[in-house]
């Protein structure tokens, strides 16, 4: 972060956050030349716009920032995306600390780039930093941006950049950041035996599938166990998708990539928890050594599962996972997956859908998900909806037939893999931003982690 933040400076430019409503108020305060350049460049202090003011020499001596003040994430993103490079100061008058705190995380979001595939290696010598605003947690800040940075990174990695065997490297670097371990699976014989629905979805391609564990904290903490479906490519198998459909399907690791951002987020910051992090990495191939559909699984848990479609492969990765989460007894297992086209058509790209067997857990995601601009929407685990998932064969279907309530089938579909008295969150996401706003990049995104990330904080809070 040492080209986004400053400790200290000798001079900086005033960044003035303005809203139409305190436009007035703020232009009182400052020289009377303000007010005329306010008029003559029609500045409106709406989000995201900016107004650069010279002063007496010529010299850029502030910014007026438009914002909303009921997003103080996004304060100041525009302006870390747009402004020059200098060391800019923000006027914090009338800002509380936990605005101020999520100004900064959204100043460092906004100066999130994608840059490994670029030649053209213009670095940013010239980068606009912003003077840590005083007494703001810079820690924890720096934390939350690296580890969205980390996130969005994963997923906009090339699908032959990041297959399974990076996917595990990336958990054991992690892991070893911060004193924890990474238990990686990768013998095709033992994921047949101890892992047989990751290891059908995986075994079509040449990129070996792994299941990854990774393990940090005090054993005695309460057991907070983080699920991500790592399908690092979903071309959907025997069932393909139409090309549309696969362009995007490098984020099917995007709840892996999720679940590895909030884990180095926990780890970080010290929440008194035992984490561990259980991915299935698959990529899900075409080829002779596909699964089929109407082949019949049987799950670690001993479920069997009839295969209706083979591009319903993330709840079959997800399923060995959960049964493995069981056994470490949780008190809350949390999933993030890209798991249902019919999650984005009922609540689009932008929000992270989520089911709940734990109405507390529900409810504690409300206020971060608002406080943090990470909006969550719980959709419902509709029991009677399981007769869409019901088999001619064996004791479920993959996939259920008519198409309707896709997301909840899916969600239905896990939840007989998590015992009932365990408080389960089920996140279904998209992971990726198809429209450019301040600080939110077209590209990966981390949907769900900041708001997940609150409520876990105050529930367990840190350790010392
Ligand atoms: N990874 C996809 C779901 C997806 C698609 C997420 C687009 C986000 C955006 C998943 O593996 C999939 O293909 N699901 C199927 C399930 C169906 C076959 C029951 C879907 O949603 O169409
Ligand atoms: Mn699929
Ligand atoms: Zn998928």
């Amino acid at each position: 972060m040492e080209s986004v933040f400053v400790a200290d400076a000798p001079a900086a430019v005033d960044l003035i956050p303005v809203t139409p409503q305190s436009l007035e108020t703020v232009l009182e305060e400052r020289p009377a030349r303000y007010r005329r350049w306010v008029r003559a460049m029609d500045f409106a202090a709406e989000a995201g716009e900016l107004l650069r003011i010279a002063d007496e020499a010529g010299d850029l001596e502030a910014v007026l920032v438009g914002h909303r003040s009921d997003e103080p994430l996004w304060m100041l993103a525009a302006a870390a995306e747009g402004l020059p490079g200098g060391i800019y100061r923000l006027d914090t008058q009338g800002l509380d600390a936990p605005t101020l705190e999520r100004a900064a995380v959204g100043w460092g979001l906004g100066r999130y780039r994608f840059r490994r595939y670029r030649t053209d290696n213009k670095v940013e010598d010239r980068a606009a930093r912003l003077l840590w605003p005083e007494g703001v947690d810079r820690e924890r800040v720096v934390a939350m941006v690296e580890a969205i940075g980390h996130t969005r990174d994963l997923i906009n990695t090339a699908p032959a950049d990041l297959m399974p065997g990076e996917l595990a490297a990336e958990a054991t670097r992690l892991a070893r950041a911060h004193g924890g371990t990474a238990k990686i699976e990768e013998d095709p014989q033992i994921l047949a035996r101890d892992w047989p629905c990751i290891h059908a979805v995986g075994r079509a391609s040449e990129h070996a599938s792994r299941v990854i564990e990774l393990s940090w904290g005090p054993e005695d903490a309460p057991s907070l166990v983080l699920v991500g479906k790592g399908v690092c490519f979903d071309s959907g198998g025997l069932n393909i998708k139409p090309d549309s459909a696969m362009r995007q399907m490098k984020k099917d690791m995007g709840g892996a990539a999720t679940v590895l951002g909030l884990a180095g987020l926990i780890m970080r910051t010290g929440l008194a928890v035992r984490l561990t992090v259980l991915i299935g990495a698959v990529e899900n191939a075409v080829g002779s050594r596909s699964f089929r559909p109407g082949d019949v699984l049987t799950a670690r848990s001993g479920r069997t599962i009839e295969i209706d479609n083979t591009d319903a492969e993330g709840r079959l990765v997800l399923a060995d996972l959960l049964d493995r989460a069981r056994e470490l007894e949780p008190a809350l297992v949390a999933d993030f997956a890209t798991l249902t086209g019919a999650a984005r058509v009922a609540v689009g790209h932008e929000i992270a859908a989520f089911f709940a067997s734990d109405d507390d857990w529900a409810r504690a995601l409300e206020e971060p998900a608002a406080s943090w601009d990470d909006p969550v929407w719980r959709l419902p685990l509709h029991a009677p909806y399981r007769h869409m998932l019901e088999s001619d064969v064996a004791d479920v279907v993959n996939a259920s037939a008519g198409g309707q309530a896709g997301a909840i089938t899916a969600a239905l579909f896990l939840q007989d893999f998590v015992p009932a008295d365990t408080p389960w969150l089920h996140f279904d996401i998209m992971a990726f931003n198809t429209r450019a706003r301040p600080g939110r990049p077209k590209g990966g995104e981390a949907l769900g982690l900041r708001a997940l990330f609150g409520a876990l904080e105050k529930r367990f809070g840190r350790t010392g």
